[in-house]
């Protein structure tokens, strides 16, 4: 079932409640809908708006938004220690983590709470403390613009990298997820290595699911600011990836400095937070914008900004961070 709507109010639309608007939004249930709407309709843009949580529109959008509505989740394999589910790209990825978590699932209660849709999931391959969305992806489907055909992808074939996959490459502005599929293990498998998740699920008791998904919610709630209250897209930036040389370098001067190893030995992850944060810069406030006083790599709408006065806050933070360090930090936020 699809609905099309006309000029279109985003602000409860994108997570940084910003005022702008679309000339036409689809909202669409499945695959079929989509087909129907491209067999009638060519626009020249269009762009897939999810939940809006990883988005800042700069100025109203003169194209069409494509927004998956459906929400089913169904379980469509079980091999006695592993589950597959499927759900449709419509569905909030926190209803599914917690509804894993209650069938006694593992695999996504590290991604406690992550404000986004399931068919956003796979896109930039969300992640946070230690887990990544693409770790228990084992299937994307997908509608193909131009071929005006559903497609269907293996995890592997979605090249999940850092905040990274096949969606924001080769099949950008041509692929509208619609379901995603899932393989969750019944074998307890904790992942605590990340910073203080072993600490806080200690404290409640033990590695149990919902400990983990208890400990994971406490710490995102003490650090990352709620988008009902506070208008935010989670981290604006990546975290750069650079030379090890180049790290060598800052760290003669920085000891503090965290530096995330990579596979390519050659290479590491720096945190954009930690740097902006050096710059002096956590919790800096502008007129109607402002850099968050608990996590620096989030920029805040401190009420009424525009996504031009988040742009200029995001810019001014990159030259401060570039001027310092001579690293250039990209967003990681879709910028529209
Ligand atoms: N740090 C600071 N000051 C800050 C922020 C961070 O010094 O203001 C330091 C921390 O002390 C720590 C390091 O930087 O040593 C890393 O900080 P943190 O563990 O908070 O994680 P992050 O690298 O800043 C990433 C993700 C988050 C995710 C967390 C936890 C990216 C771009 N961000 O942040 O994801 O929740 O790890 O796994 O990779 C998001 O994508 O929206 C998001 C919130």
């Amino acid at each position: 079932m699809k609905h099309i709507f006309h000029n279109v109010d985003l602000s409860d639309r994108n997570s940084f409640h910003v005022r702008q608007s679309a000339a036409t939004l689809v909202e669409f249930s499945s695959a079929e809908d989509l087909a129907d709407y491209f067999s009638s309709e060519n626009p020249a843009k269009w762009y897939v708006l999810g939940a809006g949580n990883n988005v800042l529109f700069t100025r109203n959008y003169d194209g069409v938004l494509l927004t998956p509505v459906g929400r089913q989740m169904t379980v469509i394999g079980d091999c006695g220690q592993c589950v597959s589910v499927r759900v449709d790209a419509g569905a909030e990825w926190d209803s599914l983590v917690e509804w894993s978590v209650g069938q006694g699932l593992w695999g996504l209660e590290n991604l406690s709470l992550i404000p986004s849709s399931v068919g956003a999931a796979p896109v930039q391959n969300i992640g946070a403390y230690g887990a990544e969305a693409g770790d228990t992806i084992t299937a994307v489907e997908y509608f193909d613009v131009p071929e005006r055909r559903v497609v269907r992808l293996s995890g592997e074939q979605c090249r999940f990298g850092y905040r990274d996959s096949i969606f924001k490459r080769e099949l950008r502005g041509r692929a509208i997820i619609t379901a995603v599929e899932f393989r969750l293990s019944r074998v307890a498998q904790p992942n605590l290595g990340y910073g203080d998740v072993a600490r806080e699920v200690e404290l409640r008791g033990g590695a149990t699911l919902a400990n983990i998904r208890e400990a994971i919610c406490a710490i995102r709630r003490r650090k990352l600011p709620d988008p009902a209250v506070t208008g935010n897209a989670g981290s604006f930036f990546k975290n750069p990836v650079v030379d090890r040389a180049v790290a060598d370098r800052l760290l003669a001067e920085y000891a503090d400095m965290p530096v995330y190893p990579l596979a390519d030995a050659g290479r590491v992850k720096l945190a954009a937070g930690w740097l902006i944060d050096r710059c002096g810069l956590k919790g800096y406030r502008g007129q109607r914008v402002g850099v968050h006083d608990r996590q620096a790599l989030v920029l805040v709408n401190l009420g009424g900004a525009t996504g031009a006065d988040v742009m200029a806050l995001a810019d001014m933070v990159c030259r401060r961070v570039e001027e310092r360090f001579g690293i250039r930090i990209e967003p990681e936020v879709n910028v529209i």
